[in-house]
């Protein structure tokens, strides 16, 4: 069933209580997850489950679409089936009283997940039972911009504070699931031992059709050249800009006239924000805990 589209005025949104943050072995979380991690630690995957991970705002979204079409052999209407959060259960977050896991646990088989957890707080049973997880990861700088203005317009996530306020607590790691480095390293280094396909949000968009290829072989499909050119149209910024169905338009905790959930889809946007006193500090900290990792990104530039 299609779920309810609703947009919330600026007055209701602005009286919407804060959301309450804990940590789980020093990484914050959302306080309700914290309050359920024993159970949410005990997940059991199972062996055909899908995974996708990611930091907040690496292009998790874009992939979950590109999977569901892929999985759907590129029928666009089982894929407006319902909104993108609804066919793929978070895992760790808890929506008023419902978590993730209790949505994956009513699903029928095969079921994909979505996690923002850091590789160590993801629960042992995928790693006992061999599942697939498509990670994606992006860039630093332009993840950074993401994360700052989706934590401005998402009630659901810590206030950021100024622009250079949010530059320095990212910087410390001190944002929900961690420190961006942390993040992207920690599944760098687990893709050697587990089925992990690692793709990077800036190849998506060098050459879609090439990444959306990857993802199908991954997945043991094969599909035709059109239904490959029909996924990249309708996985497209300006089509899932216009998609209920994968725009968070329905969700009263988002202020889109803040700053929308789909706001530029661009590598490089860093530029525009970050100052050149600030670019020099970050390009400084990211040589410096990057220098022990094969791992390296596209900035844009
Ligand atoms: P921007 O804020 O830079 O625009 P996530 O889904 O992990 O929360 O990531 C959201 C980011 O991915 C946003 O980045 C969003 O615009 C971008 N995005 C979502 N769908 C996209 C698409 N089809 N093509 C390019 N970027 C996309």
């Amino acid at each position: 069933a299609k779920d309810k589209v609703e947009e919330t005025s600026e007055l209701e949104w602005g009286l919407l209580p804060p959301e309450e943050f804990s940590q789980v072995n020093g990484i914050i979380l959302q306080k309700k997850t914290c309050d359920s991690w024993e159970k949410i630690w005990n997940f059991q995957a199972k062996p055909d489950d899908l995974l996708i991970a990611s930091y907040p705002k690496a292009g998790t979204t874009w992939t979950q679409e590109i999977v569901d079409l892929i999985q759907n052999d590129g029928d666009i209407e089982k894929s407006r089936r319902a909104s993108i959060q609804l066919r793929h259960p978070f895992l760790e977050w808890i929506r008023m009283t419902h978590c993730g896991i209790d949505h994956a646990n009513a699903m029928p088989s095969p079921r994909t997940l979505k996690t923002h957890l850091p590789v160590q707080l993801l629960p042992p049973s995928f790693w006992k039972e061999n599942c697939k997880i498509i990670y994606v990861a992006r860039n630093a700088k332009d993840n950074l911009v993401s994360y700052y203005h989706f934590q401005r317009m998402n009630k659901a996530l810590p206030d950021p504070g100024s622009w250079d306020e949010y530059f320095e607590t990212f910087l410390a790691g001190n944002v929900v699931w961690g420190s961006w480095f942390d993040h992207v390293k920690g599944w760098w280094k687990k893709k050697d031992s587990h089925p992990i396909l690692y793709l990077f949000y800036e190849d998506m968009m060098q050459d879609p059709k090439r990444e959306i290829r990857k993802i199908m072989e991954f997945l043991g499909k094969n599909l035709k050249e059109e239904i490959l050119d029909k996924i990249v149209y309708n996985t497209s910024f300006d089509v899932m800009k216009k998609n209920p169905m994968t725009n968070y338009i329905n969700e009263i905790k988002m202020n889109h006239h803040l700053s929308p959930f789909l706001r530029k889809g661009v590598v490089g946007d860093w530029k525009n924000q970050f100052t050149e006193a600030q670019n020099k500090q970050f390009n400084e900290y990211h040589e410096k805990n990057m220098a022990d990792t094969s791992l390296s990104f596209c900035m844009g530039l």
